[in-house]
């Protein structure tokens, strides 16, 4: 079975698959929905409105600037998308407020049988209704969008990428910025000194990468990398990943002094 993402929002033309250029038409997303891996269906907020003006939003009580979504149009399009397929839906909406997205909560994600996003405008929704869905509130950064659409699409790519298939035998994604990253013990009689230790559950940088041609305006490829020597190759890649969380992510790395051996 396929993915399944809905995604409720007042442009579902932005999700179409048969938009030119849009931003999940291309690369690896389209090649997930090609393959069936993922589906994903927009609707339009404002089919769920009463009035003829198909209004989602009206000023805010108490005054202020900006206007807030109603509850009403959003309540009736999350329970009538719901029901239209019988998989449980994790409803997430996609607000500044919300947990920050990070590569474990993709991961997380992408294990699951049906999303469902809702794509908040203005100055968000109606509070009410918020309490009443209790979605994960979910945010893609410390900067205010107009719209959670982007925030949508920025989820559904770090989600479909994950899913098992998604990306060629070349591309795994094991060795991702912020994939979990394992231990170097090399083979047997390599010894302790030469091992990583890396305690479990850490998230690196990636490494650099290089490719042809192998001298380039005076700079060379790193002699471990055309040395053929896979162990060596590993042990190097993880050391960079390392190095470069230390140097730019120190966030990312446990407490000193777990990193047993470095
Ligand atoms: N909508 C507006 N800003 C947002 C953000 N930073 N993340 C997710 N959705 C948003």
């Amino acid at each position: 079975m396929p993915l399944r993402i809905d995604i409720l929002t007042t442009f579902p033309e932005l999700f179409d698959p048969a938009l030119p250029g849009g931003v999940l038409n291309a690369s690896i997303p389209a090649r997930a929905r090609a393959a069936g891996l993922v589906d994903w269906h927009a609707t339009n907020l404002r089919n769920f409105t009463n009035g003829r003006h198909q209004k989602t939003d009206d000023r805010p009580f108490g005054g202020g600037p900006g206007m807030v979504m109603m509850c009403q149009p959003v309540y009736d399009a999350v329970l009538a998308v719901e029901a239209s397929d019988p998989r449980p839906a994790t409803r997430i909406l996609l607000t500044p407020q919300g947990r920050l997205l990070d590569q474990r909560l993709a991961e997380d994600l992408a294990t699951k049988p049906r999303l469902l996003l809702i794509a908040g405008h203005y100055e968000g929704l109606d509070e009410r209704v918020v309490d009443k869905l209790a979605p994960l509130e979910v945010s893609i950064g410390d900067y205010v969008l107009s719209g959670g659409e982007l925030g949508a699409m920025v989820l559904m790519d770090a989600v479909i990428r994950l899913l098992p298939g998604a990306l060629g035998h070349e591309e795994s994604a094991a060795q991702d910025s912020f994939s979990v990253a394992q231990s170097y013990s090399g083979h047997p009689q390599t010894p302790r000194r030469d091992r990583i230790v890396v305690p479990p559950s850490t998230r690196l940088l990636d490494c650099p990468h290089y490719t042809q041609p192998r001298e380039w305006m005076g700079m060379a490829v790193p002699d471990v990398l055309l040395s053929g020597d896979h162990g060596a190759i590993e042990r190097w890649r993880l050391e960079q990943r390392l190095a470069r969380t230390r140097e730019r992510r120190p966030d990312l790395l446990p407490p000193s002094g777990e990193m047993a051996g470095r």
